[in-house]
């Protein structure tokens, strides 16, 4: 039912818990399965993606695509991070059951949420990818 990436992420989830020092914080929740995931992004100057952390309430796979994907927003620019899609998560993560889809939407919403809390201590404004939510991609075509 899971691929060996998901078990591996979820087993031994990567940049898992809090970055005191962050400077974008964001939160999201499924109301449906009532899990919640948050994201810790440390950005420099640059727009550099320094550092991140995550904390998830919920479940496996929720775990394994908060891990997944602060490993592949770690040293990008903030501008890849936007462009971060749950489809991409998933592809990473070669594939997860339909039923747990969402899990990764939750993921790419907690980086856009950091993101967007970012923006906001800097007083600038947000990009347009921010402001649209995370669009549900067509992610069949990624399961196995
Ligand atoms: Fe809701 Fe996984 S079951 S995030």
């Amino acid at each position: 039912m899971y691929t060996e990436k998901v078990l591996d992420h979820f087993s031994h989830p990567r940049n898992m818990g809090e970055l005191k020092d962050a400077n974008g914080i964001g939160m999201v929740g499924n109301a449906k399965c009532g899990d919640i995931m948050q994201m810790f992004l440390k950005i420099n100057d640059d727009g550099i993606i320094e550092d991140v952390g995550f904390k998830t309430f919920g479940c496996g796979a929720a775990i394994a695509t908060s891990s997944m994907a602060t490993e592949m927003i770690k040293g990008k620019s903030i501008n890849d991070a936007l462009k971060l899609s749950n489809a991409a998560v998933v592809e990473a993560l070669e594939g997860l059951p339909p039923q747990k889809i969402h899990c990764s939407v939750l993921a790419e919403e907690a980086v856009k949420a950091a993101l967007e809390d970012y923006y906001k201590r800097k007083g600038i404004e947000m990009p347009e990818e921010l402001k649209k939510k995370a669009e549900h991609k067509d992610v069949h075509e990624v399961q196995k």
